[in-house]
């Protein structure tokens, strides 16, 4: 039987899940589920290179572990856990920081975009994370690493990063690819545009949450900025908010642009808004209800991620022990 290719991706329990992550990187999860063998992780060891509360990291890595059941990442089919229960990831990051160069990291624009705003707290390991997530990638020798916009650099440093061990010890490492969706790769803020719709925002009504009550988020559609023009066009140069709009209301109800200029063609901005709106709580409205159902269930969730963890250790362990081998370790 021919090996199935890899997956690797994870997201931060630094915030609530959003729309932007849900539609850059977990739909295509699930589209992809069936084809490959996945491995989707909470990470949270790279969630405290900012500070968190402990209470609120703790539940909302549970909450992240529904919601990702919830989307449609059957626990069956896919590998699903949590950092820091695969010690490996950790001491895979300490030997790619040897390999990963000081001048690299430095031009990571999450990096500098992160020191800017925590200017109090530019750790060392705020520095070094894509060090870690590069651990994360290669230690499954993922083939693919399916994420929104922002996080292609990081998948290029860990290409990078990878390409460079292999070159001094051999096929150590598989290069992996990046898988970038067409359409959703940057969902933007909806109260500014021109910025990415980001977790951190809360509470400025720029940033919908996968478990958004629907009043919330018809508000949140109602108020988003748009221009001093009246055609829904699509044109993501001059009509930014209106642009993400449209890519919001085409993944959730899977028209194309043309489809969605002709609907709205002589009607007003209210009028399309507010259709966004509806049917964004209609595309949450089930894995809201599911992941709440979930919550309920801790004793299932337990057995997920302690499952999950589990057999991450076991392939993440092969290639430790690789690598360790290579660099000459002495076997354990
Ligand atoms: P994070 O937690 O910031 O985001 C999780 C995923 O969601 C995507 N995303 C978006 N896509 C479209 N529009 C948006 N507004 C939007 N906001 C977020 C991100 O691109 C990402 O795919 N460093 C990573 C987490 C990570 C990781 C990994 C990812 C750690 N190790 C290994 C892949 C493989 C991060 O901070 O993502």
């Amino acid at each position: 039987m021919e090996q199935k290719k890899i997956i690797f991706s994870g997201i931060q329990p630094s915030g609530e899940l959003t729309l932007g992550s849900y539609i850059g990187a977990i739909k295509n999860w699930v589209n992809l589920s069936e084809e490959y063998e996945c491995y989707y992780c909470i990470v949270d060891m790279h969630a405290i290179t900012v500070r968190q509360k402990p209470a609120e990291l703790r539940k909302r890595t549970l909450s992240q572990i529904a919601q990702y059941i919830a989307c449609g990442l059957d626990p069956d089919k896919n590998t699903i856990f949590i950092q820091s229960h695969v010690p490996a990831h950790a001491e895979m990051a300490w030997v790619l920081n040897c390999y990963t160069m000081f001048g690299e990291l430095s031009r990571m624009t999450q990096f500098k975009d992160k020191a800017s705003k925590n200017a109090e707290n530019v750790n060392a390991g705020l520095f070094t994370y894509p060090a870690l997530m590069a651990a994360d990638i290669l230690l499954y020798q993922a083939d693919l690493v399916p994420v929104g916009d922002d996080q292609k650099q990081h998948v290029e440093l860990t290409r990078d990063i990878a390409q460079r061990f292999n070159s001094v010890y051999g096929d150590v490492f598989k290069i992996p690819g990046h898988y970038i969706p067409k359409v959703g790769a940057r969902i933007m803020s909806l109260t500014e545009p021109e910025a990415k719709m980001s977790k951190s925002d809360k509470g400025s009504g720029s940033c919908i949450y996968l478990m958004d009550k629907p009043e919330d988020i018809i508000r949140a559609f109602k108020r988003a900025v748009t221009d001093s023009e009246t055609v829904v066009r699509y044109n993501p140069e001059t009509k930014k908010g209106i642009s993400n709009l449209m890519t919001i209301y085409s993944v959730a109800t899977g028209k194309s642009f043309q489809d969605i200029e002709n609907e709205f063609a002589g009607k007003g901005y209210g009028e399309f808004k507010l259709a966004v709106g509806e049917s964004v709580v209609e595309l949450l409205r089930p894995i809201r209800e599911r992941a709440e159902d979930l919550m309920k269930n801790k004793d299932y969730l337990t057995q997920v991620y302690r499952d999950g963890a589990e057999k991450a250790s076991r392939t993440a362990a092969r290639t430790l022990r690789k690598v360790h081998k290579k660099l000459g370790f002495v076997e354990r």
